[in-house]
């Protein structure tokens, strides 16, 4: 735990030694890690490797109660893991409950000894994380509003490596800056560890190469503002001009909206600040006279410029780093994702949620439970009897026009559902949103998986139709795509890693409302194609 003071609120959070932001975690492709987290809090705790593959090694991943049970006070957990045929950028966050809030750092994975990133190599390289702050007590809010069937509060403020920055007030000390030197290219680590909001960002006259969205590198292009979604990473180099400008110049990110809901409509603001050149005349100049230019950002509801900025997304699809598109498709299915309504357990009282109900958030209509025990320790103990079913529906129970007009019916189910896949199927998932209580990007993000994204669209996904102008070449490789609003996208992956998968919304408050399901990829014939058995240390609930 530790005190901090943001817009004049100062309170006690959750903390990895101490820092806010947690440390960065730099390491190199190929190696193995050892991390000892010490519950040194009164809460549960769990670490997850966001993006980090895991391959056959579940037991580090993270997520509570699906692969491990939580670290109680005073307990301690080695998460173990070797990074094989990753490198770029990624994070690490908590996956427990609303912690995540503040339990975040870096974790940056440098090309192998000897060998080079595909383009220049950077004078610098900066991780800039965004964040979001509340003034109040998170776990208290997000426990009242569980109980209440209510949408929880928005945060105070948008945070740029854990500064708020000059536009709220009681902040301007809190001001990310980036200082730099002319003419040199800087590589930006972009990391969205918001809670809820994907984030528009632009740096003043400044242009914006793309080389690497959720470590992988893509095509570059050229952009001055692109979007970024809870859980996704986007690595931009930075040219600085040539000569000191007489400026100084803002970053900004503020939110993409697409739901009905409620939300934090503030921009966070950084500074681009060029060192001043030894000139003590320019040092002057600098402190007294030069403007502030701020950036343009999109509109806060422009999906026709999110659209357009994904389509650039391409892997960069050379022998080097070969994009391994599945060709043939051995499953598919088709998972509807949206909000809906559970009904107030509470006799009589009403819930502050839709209709005196509670908000609920489904796939496929199945609101997921969290178990009490983890369901990788289930299954690799043959004891899933009363903590999953392997049935989770691989279809909508009823098709419905999707995206038009809202069903009157707009109560889910809700249960601990699994798909259970033979290990090495080609799985192909097209995710279509809901319009159910109002149509909403959904950031869905895969654990123990990259995917291609083959397509998306607008309106209801067209089986007979669409699958034509799949992209099987390039298309871009990640861990965490929007579904687009009102519309759906196709993926495609390899299920080569056995385990238990988490996939869900990477909204947290869509989370509590149990936007996510699991895979249960099954172990293969071969020693090497089996999981590992768990760690002597492996916390028990
Ligand atoms: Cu970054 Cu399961 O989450």
């Amino acid at each position: 735990m530790k005190s901090v003071t943001r817009l004049c609120h100062t309170k006690s959070i959750v903390t990895v030694n101490g820092q806010f932001p947690g440390p960065s975690i730099v390491a190199r492709e190929g190696d193995r890690l050892l991390i000892r987290v010490i519950n040194r809090v009164p809460n549960n705790v769990t670490i997850h490797w966001h993006g980090i593959r895991q391959i056959r090694n579940g037991w580090a991943d993270g997520p509570a109660y699906i692969t491990q049970c939580p670290i109680q006070t005073g307990q301690s957990y080695v998460y173990n893991y070797t990074i094989v045929g990753q490198r770029g950028t990624l994070f690490w966050h908590a996956h427990i409950s609303w912690l995540r809030a503040t339990l975040y750092g870096a974790l940056i994975i440098l090309p192998k000894h000897l060998s080079f990133y595909p383009f220049p190599k950077p004078y610098k390289d900066v991780p800039l994380i965004f964040g979001e702050w509340f003034n109040g007590d998170i776990e208290a809010m997000i426990n009242r509003a569980t109980l209440t069937g209510g949408g929880p509060d928005v945060s105070d403020a948008y945070t740029i490596n854990g500064l708020p920055g000059p536009l709220y007030s009681c902040s301007s000390k809190q001001t990310f800056k980036l200082k730099v030197r002319e003419g040199k290219t800087y590589l930006l680590r972009l990391i969205n560890a918001a809670l809820n909001d994907q984030l528009f960002f632009s740096i003043a006259d400044h242009t914006l190469t793309v080389v690497e969205v959720d470590a992988v590198y893509v095509k570059p292009f050229d952009t001055q503002t692109l979007v970024i979604a809870p859980g996704q990473t986007t690595n931009i180099l930075l040219t600085t001009k040539p000569d000191f400008p007489h400026a100084i110049y803002f970053m900004t990110a503020r939110p993409y909206v697409t739901g009905l809901a409620n939300f934090d409509n503030s921009a966070v603001a950084g500074i681009l600040e060029y060192a001043s050149p030894s000139n003590p005349h320019h040092q002057a100049l600098r402190m007294k006279n030069l403007p502030f230019l701020k950036p343009t950002l999109p509109d806060l509801y422009d999906t026709g410029f999110v659209t357009e900025f994904t389509a650039k997304l391409r892997s960069l699809a050379t022998p080097q780093f070969p994009a391994k598109v599945p060709q043939k498709v051995d499953s598919k299915f088709y998972l509807t994702i949206g909000l809906g309504t559970s009904s107030c357990n509470s006799r009589d009282k009403t819930c502050q949620g839709p209709n005196g109900a509670k908000y609920a958030a489904s796939i496929n209509n199945v609101s997921f439970v969290q178990p009490t025990r983890a369901l990788l320790q289930a299954h690799f103990t043959g004891q899933s009897k009363g903590v999953y079913n392997p049935n989770f529906p691989t279809s909508p129970p009823e098709s419905f026009d999707y995206t038009g007009n809202p069903p009157s019916n707009t109560f889910v189910t809700s249960g601990t559902k699994l798909i259970v896949l033979p290990y090495k199927t080609s799985v192909e998932v097209v995710m279509q949103d809901t319009s159910i209580l109002g149509a909403e990007s959904h950031p869905l993000h895969l654990h123990g998986f990259n995917f291609f994204v083959v397509g998306q669209g607008f309106g209801n996904f067209n089986a007979d139709k669409d699958p034509g102008y799949f992209n099987l070449v390039d298309p871009v490789e990640r861990n965490t795509v929007g579904v687009p609003v009102g519309g759906w996208v196709a993926i495609r992956f390899l299920a080569d890693n056995p385990g238990v998968w988490f996939m869900h919304c990477h909204y947290e408050v869509h989370t509590s409302w149990g936007l996510e399901m699991a895979w249960l990829v099954l172990d293969g014939k071969h020693p090497n194609e089996k999981m590992l058995p768990p760690p002597p240390d492996l916390p028990k609930c």
